[in-house]
This record gives structure tokens, sequence and C-alpha cells, in this order.
């Protein structure tokens, strides 16, 4: 029996079409394995968004290629597919396929034609999920992606140019999407896009559909528990759209919403062309819809021109929002990008001694939310057993991580859990009664 070994980089919409290329393979006959030796093909599926993704996928792909067996055949899907194209081949020559983020379900033509070298880096749009089979059984976290891609064109960005330009898939196949997921096991479903809030699409009636109303018509699927959508465009917030948190229960109390920087001239030089008091206004509209909301944000230090003030703003927004659970990175420059050709790039020194700065703040936001949640009870999601086995880890409605000691091996999969203790990454507690 053919076994297949992949391993997944990046972003969620990253992780679901590891699933996707998983289940691909599995319908086919071949076996999953953990052990690259052990594999008849060995797929990277991969992140370009910083220069350090792009370089952990080649050192990867420099281990492979001595741990594999002889005739393994070997390949990268993904934006590091996308980035590099044909050059991959060049740097590594023994690579079999070079397969884009929306070719992956090309990848089988290479299982009936190994010698052959296979690339496509085509954007086309929403083929492959036409071309895929649906997967069998679905995990309790359903990733369900409604659009792909990106219009924004962010000055710092790849996305665009790895995942294209932004389109949305049909309404009926992401609800038929949405009841697979409920009946094969599915609680939770989490509605996937770069652009995610920006999901538009009109059918052949000329009606137009939104993500509220994807929400809409998801939340009466008795078995789904748990509803929320990632990643968000601020000015996409629209007001139908933050409406569903006032009316919608199923939905959670978090939003990832990125913010990026709390300067107006970094932003203006981001092509993120919106004002701050715009954000601030939409994070009110929010929180009256739905007192206990959550926000997180990414955060980009040292981007070009960035001066001592510009980073004292990004602080002070960070603080004033008080977002929880949010990613901050050192501003890293991208093939394809606008940003990559300004002048004034920050030394790395500068950008480090930022992060650090940042990170301690976010750290304190988040310590200090973590600990008000103690002695709440909050229904969280299980998500099994650690890797002790004496714990079950839980997820709160903020997306915080929960531990509970417990050995049951068939918990239920959504309990009402009293916080008992907090720290900076985690939460401990207890069932309760
Ligand atoms: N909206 C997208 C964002 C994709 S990139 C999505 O979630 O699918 C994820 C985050 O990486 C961005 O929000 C940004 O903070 C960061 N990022 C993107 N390009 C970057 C770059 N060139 N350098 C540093 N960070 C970057
Ligand atoms: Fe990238 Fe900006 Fe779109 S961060 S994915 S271009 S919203």
């Amino acid at each position: 029996m053919k076994k297949f070994f992949i391993k997944t980089f990046g972003c969620q919409m990253n992780v679901y079409d590891g699933q996707r290329i998983a289940s691909m393979l599995s319908q086919r006959g071949l076996v999953e394995t953990h052990e690259v030796s052990d594999a008849d093909i060995i797929i990277l599926n991969t992140c370009a968004v910083r220069a350090k993704a792009t370089d952990k996928v080649f050192s990867a792909l420099g281990r492979i290629r001595r741990a594999k067996k002889p005739d393994a055949l070997f390949g990268i899907v993904g934006c590091v597919a996308r980035e590099a194209g044909a050059h991959a081949f060049k740097r590594i020559p023994e690579l079999n396929f070079v397969l884009g983020p929306q070719s992956y379900h090309k990848l089988p033509e290479i299982l009936e034609n190994p010698d052959a070298r296979l690339l496509n880096i085509d954007l086309g749009g929403l083929e492959k999920f036409d071309e895929l089979p649906q997967m069998s059984q679905s995990p309790t976290v359903a990733y369900i992606p409604v659009q792909e891609g990106c219009n924004h064109c962010c000055t710092y960005c790849i996305v665009p140019y790895t995942r294209g330009r932004e389109v949305s898939r049909p309404f009926e196949d992401v609800i038929r999407d949405c009841k697979h997921a409920a009946d094969t096991g599915a609680i939770e479903i989490c509605f996937l896009g770069q652009n995610v809030n920006g999901y538009k699409y009109t059918d052949s009636d000329g009606k137009t559909y939104r993500l509220s109303d994807l929400i809409r018509a998801t939340a009466p699927l008795p078995e789904i528990r748990r509803i929320r959508f990632t990643s968000s465009y601020p000015t996409e917030m629209t007001d139908d759209l933050i409406d569903m948190f006032r009316t919608e229960a199923k939905l959670l109390p978090f939003l990832n919403m990125p913010i990026q920087s709390g300067s107006p001239n970094v932003l203006t030089r981001m092509n993120r062309p919106y004002e701050l008091n715009l954000y601030i206004d939409i994070v009110d509209k929010l929180r009256a819809a739905r007192p206990d909301i959550q926000i997180s944000s990414d955060f980009i230090v040292g981007f070009p021109g960035e001066t001592d003030q510009d980073f004292a703003m990004t602080q002070e927004i960070a603080r004033k929002i008080k977002y929880i659970n949010s990613y901050s990175f050192k501003y890293s420059p991208r093939p394809h990008t606008a940003a990559s050709l300004m002048p004034d790039q920050i030394p790395e020194n500068i950008k480090a001694a930022r992060l650090a700065l940042l990170d301690d703040a976010l750290n304190d936001i988040q310590r200090t939310f973590n600990e008000s949640c103690v002695g709440r009870t909050l229904e969280c999601l299980c998500e099994g057993p650690d890797k002790t086995g004496r714990h079950l880890v839980y997820r709160t409605p903020y997306m915080q991580q929960c531990i509970v000691a417990s050995t049951d091996a068939a918990p239920a999969p959504i309990a009402a859990i009293k916080i008992t203790a907090a720290n900076k990454a985690s939460l401990r507690g207890e069932l309760a009664d």
C-alpha cells in the first residue's frame, strides 16, 4: 500500500488545503504516514507570507531530499510553489512537482506519470473546490472556505500574488459544505477567506449573498453549536454583519480584525486607506452589538519609513482597543510587492526592538484579560486529550486554550467549564456542575 507524508505551514487556508489533499489521497487508497523515510509521496504545503516562512520550506526540502526513499516522489504545493515557480526545480533538481494554491487538485497526475515533472501555478479561481471530492469525515471544527484571494493589495503583502484576485464561492456550495460538515461530525464552523467579510456572491436570479447570509443560513443546523470567521478587513465590517453579533447566539464573541499599524501615515503607505476613527467606530458598534466581544489583530512593525512616533501610535492603539490573542511580525520585504521597493527600509535591530516592545504590551493585555476570566463559567469546545493523556484541552468562546484535569475517554464535545486559573498563554478550569 502506498503511503503519503504531508506537512503544512502557515495560515488556516493552508490547513484546509492540507486536509483536502490528505482526503483526496486517502480516497485514492494511499495511507498517511508521519515518517518521511517511509513515504512514497512527500508533499510540503507551503507559506510565503514572510521570507522566514519561505526559507523554512527550502531547508525542510534539503532535509527531506536526504531522508526520503530514493524513488519517493516529492514536491511543494501552496504559496511558495506559486512564488518560486519553475525556479524551485533549479534550486532542488530532484523535485517532482510544484503546484500553486489553486492547482493542487492536479496532484494525482504525478501519481499516474511519476517520471514527468509537474508544474502548475495557475490561478484557477474556484476550479479546485469543484474538482475535489467531499471529505468523508469532518473534524469537530470544520474550516469552510467562502472566498479565496484578495483585492486589497496592501503594499507589503504577497497574498494577492500567490492566491490571486478575490473570488467568492457560490452560496449554495458553501451551504452544502456546511451541511455535509454538520452531518459528519462538525460542531463548529469557521468560515475562511483572506478577506472573509468581503464575501459577495450574486446568483443567476441576481440575488446577492453576503457573509451575514451564510451565518444566518448555517445557524439553524442543530449539530453546529459555534460559528466564527477569519480574517476580516476593517472597512468590510458592514452593519448587516455587525448585527449578526447581536442576533445570532452561535456566533462566537471573538473577531480577528487586523489593524496592522496605529499610524495614519504608515497605513497610507501600506495602502490600507481607513481612518483610525473609522476603525474605532466599528469596534464601538461591535461592542454595542455584543458587549462581551473581544478583538484580535495582526501587527507589522518596522514597515519602511516607520518612525518612533509612528510606532508609539501602534502601541497606543493596541492598549486602547485591548486586543487579545494578537500576532505581531517584523516587516519582511517580499517579491512582487510595492513596499519591498520603498526607500527607508528599517534596520533589523530596530525592527527587533520594536517587536519586543509591542509583544510585551500585547502579552500584558492578554494576561489581564485571561485573569479577568477566572471565576467565570464558559461554554467550551473540547479538542481532545493533551500529550500527557491526563488533561483535556478546551477552547473558550474567545479562542483561549483551557486545560482541564480529566482522563475521560469520551468527553462531551461542548461543556460548561469553570475557569480556575490563568496565565498569559492559557487557562485552567474544571467541569462546572
Ligand atoms: N487577511 C489575510 C492576511 C494574510 S497575511 C488572512 O488572514 O488570510 C497574515 C498576516 O501576516 C497579515 O495580517 C500581516 O500582519 C502579516 N504579513 C503579511 N505580509 C507581511 C510581510 N511582508 N511582512 C510581515 N508581516 C506580513
Ligand atoms: Fe494581504 Fe492585505 Fe489582503 S494583508 S491578504 S493584501 S487585506
